[in-house]
């Protein structure tokens, strides 16, 4: 990776995950794509920052030609609660402008790491310990354009020899960016709320386990697969990751062992919870772990002190 290309730069991911590579690979060789939200300060003052619409070919190709581009990380995406309330963009940013960059990469031969979700399981897939390879049938336009993400990626490997790789993404916690749209979010809200108001109205129900992983673990599965030796990957997109797997009780319970009056109530968001339903309680990370070295270094306890602490001092600033 020498000349790098975050498209979606300015979401919960790419705003760190930018940053990050900007720090490994040097400022000047990271551009920034972004669209619509108006990108923080700080990733407009640290490095090059570039208007990319995916759905536009002729954008993405000028500029991985203009900044000679030699890796994508693909972010730019419609997430699950979005897309079930419009499809249609989430078929024309997730396939059509996955596409694109694709299309874009085997022209210049970039390297491409896109990620894909827990959401590209459906509710026939075993949802304990989830294989690796294992039966994928989601009800979700979002799960229908991830799987669709996944073929594709390895299509344009095999027939084509472009270098994709990729990740199933778990529910991504963070404290920098809010979540985009996605069924996890209720995860990173809990904090907000819990630092705030002590409280928390929680839209999936009790018992809704799931698998979770902190930003940094997030940010360390992307540079690390990307750095990967290509001998050893059997496979190469749709890794399942995952750090821990948790429902929303647990959650709480562990922010109450540091805010001990800390209360949630619950009232459940039928298509989100049938979406969380569709989704595994736990996948098998084994293949990530054997085939790249993979491992998470945040537990749900380092992960929820980390989270208060950060959060306390960020909205105390405010
Ligand atoms: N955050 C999670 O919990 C999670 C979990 C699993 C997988 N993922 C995947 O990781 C990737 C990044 O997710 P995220 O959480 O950062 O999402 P996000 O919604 O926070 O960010 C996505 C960005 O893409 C941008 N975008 C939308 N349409 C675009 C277009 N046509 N052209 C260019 N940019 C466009 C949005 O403006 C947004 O800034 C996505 O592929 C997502 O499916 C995320």
């Amino acid at each position: 990776m020498k000349n790098i290309l975050v498209t979606g730069s300015v979401g919960q991911i790419g705003s760190e995950l930018t940053m990050e590579l900007r720090k490994r690979y040097g400022n000047d060789n990271v551009v920034a794509g972004g669209r619509k939200t108006k990108p923080s300060e700080k990733l407009l003052n640290s490095g090059p920052f570039e208007v990319v619409d995916c759905t536009d070919i002729d954008v993405v190709n000028d500029v991985v030609r203009k900044h000679e581009i030699d890796t994508i990380l693909h972010l730019a995406a419609i997430l699950s609660a979005v897309a079930e309330a419009n499809p249609q963009l989430a078929w024309d940013v997730n396939i059509n402008g996955l596409y694109n960059v694709l299309e874009v990469a085997r022209e210049h031969k970039c390297a491409v790491f896109v990620p894909s979700s827990i959401g590209a399981f459906g509710p026939s897939t075993p949802l304990d310990n989830t294989p690796q390879d294992t039966i994928q049938r989601p009800n979700t336009m979002y799960g229908v354009t991830k799987v669709a993400g996944e073929l594709l990626c390895d299509y344009y490997y095999k027939r084509f020899s472009v270098d994709t790789r990729g990740v199933r993404y778990p529910g991504i916690i963070s404290n920098e960016t809010l979540p985009g749209g996605g069924t996890t979010d209720y995860a990173v809200e809990i904090f907000y709320e819990a630092i705030k108001n002590k409280k928390y109205t929680c839209n999936l129900g009790a018992g809704t386990f799931l698998d979770m992983m902190y930003m940094p673990d997030a940010i360390k599965a992307a540079i690390d697969l990307m750095e990967a030796d290509p001998a050893r990957l059997k496979h190469r997109n749709a890794f399942n990751v995952t750090a821990m797997s948790f429902d929303p009780e647990i959650i709480a319970a562990e922010i109450r062992k540091m805010i001990p009056d800390f209360t949630m109530d619950y009232d459940v968001d039928p298509v989100k919870q049938g979406i969380a339903d569709s989704w595994p309680n736990n996948m098998d990370d084994s293949a990530a772990r054997e085939e790249w070295g993979w491992e998470p270094e945040y537990t749900l306890p380092v992960m929820t002190k980390d989270m208060i602490e950060v959060l306390s001092k960020k909205l105390v600033q405010k």
